[in-house]
């Protein structure tokens, strides 16, 4: 009986485990399925880690099998002593230099990487008329949400980051409040986001997110900062050159965009009163808003960075957004209340409405 439940017990962690790790290679968000130069050089020394690991597992499991039944006492008799080695020159030669040699192998494709993925000199470069050629992007984590701001563009935006293909974009990131890190786990390995220094890298994206399952990879906060770090996600919209262009072009285009208090729209005075002071609606301007940019928010493919994107989500967000993300900004220090009060359901579903239509893609 307790041998048949133990079995049962292996057989559902081993059934539990097939379900969890074919999660495991979804190509928008899996390591092992890397979409770029740096995730690819990343996986293939991961590859590499791992060989010469189960090469060393092998080769001492091995021996130990061989000594185990080489020198069984049924086999070699009661009173034997196999013959013992000491102080002997070759065998101390070999085991300290063959690790040395794996040792070597794969530290030095390490360590190149490490400094090749470091090296961000191009973000400096200029053209002739002065201006940068490299695209960099500022990123900057807060409690618990993501900006993204482009300084050779004079353009920002939050939660989804917009890239186009084929080339390096270069990254500083740093933190607001407390430490967190940014990890496309699709694209490259994790960087620390810190509030004393700029950390510095590069990623290439390979491929257009259109054809992904929502459309976009998926970014994560890789470093425990509170309460709701599991749900500080961000997406990644990585598009053609010509399509970033035109997408710059129309976040551009949204200079001086604001919400009028008295506008005849209720959604857009509502705006105005209860949201603008922390959400712009512009996508040309400072960064260090106290909550993200809205100004592409229609155009996300998430609420919230988690939440599916609709209607329904955004209402229940507005409503209160502590019970959904706890410790965020837009709820009261206490976490009991909304910053901006409570809204009635007309307000809050004309507010829904005209934030789901902010938008510069469509
Ligand atoms: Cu930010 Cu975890």
């Amino acid at each position: 009986m307790m041998k048949g439940l133990k079995k049962w017990r292996l057989f559902s962690l081993l059934a539990v485990m097939m379900v969890f790790l074919s999660g495991c290679g979804e190509d928008y968000i899996s390591a092992l399925k890397p979409s770029g130069q740096v995730g690819k050089e990343q996986f293939n020394l991961l590859l590499l880690a791992t060989g010469i690991m189960t090469l060393v597992i092998v080769v001492v499991s091995v021996i130990y099998l061989l000594a185990f039944l080489k020198f069984r006492r049924s086999k070699v008799g009661e009173n034997v002593i196999p013959k013992q080695v000491e102080g002997s020159h070759t065998l101390e030669v070999i085991w300290t230099v063959i690790p040395i040699i794996l040792l070597l192998i794969l530290s030095v494709p390490v360590v190149t990487a490490t400094y090749k993925f470091a090296d961000v000199a191009a973000m400096d470069e200029v053209d002739e008329a002065g201006n940068k050629t490299a695209l960099t992007v500022n990123v900057t984590a807060k409690l618990y949400w993501w900006e993204f701001e482009y300084p050779n563009q004079g353009i920002v935006t939050a939660q989804e980051l917009v890239v186009p293909t084929g080339q390096k974009v270069y990254f500083n990131l740093k933190a607001a409040d407390v430490k967190h890190s940014f990890w496309i786990p699709a694209i490259g390995g994790k960087m620390d986001t810190n509030v004393e220094n700029l950390n510095k890298f590069y990623l290439v994206f390979d491929k257009e997110s259109a054809d992904l399952k929502d459309g976009v990879f998926y970014g994560k906060c890789a470093e425990l900062c509170g309460p709701s770090h599991a749900l500080m996600d961000f997406k990644v919209k990585t598009v053609s050159p010509e399509a970033f262009d035109a997408w710059v072009a129309n976040m551009k285009a949204t200079e001086g965009q604001t919400a009028s208090k008295d506008s005849t729209d209720l959604g857009e005075a509502t705006f105005a009163n209860s949201c603008l002071a922390c959400h712009a609606v512009s996508g040309v301007g400072g960064t260090g808003g106290v909550g993200p940019n809205l100004t592409t928010f229609g155009d996300r493919n998430r609420v919230a960075g988690f939440l599916e994107h609709n209607e329904e989500n955004l209402k229940a967000w507005i409503e209160n957004p502590g019970e959904f993300k706890p410790g965020n900004l837009m709820m009261n220090p206490e976490g009991t209340a909304p910053v901006y009060g409570d809204l009635t359901d007309e307000e809050i579903q004309a507010l829904a409405t005209y934030i789901m239509g902010l938008s510069v893609e469509k």
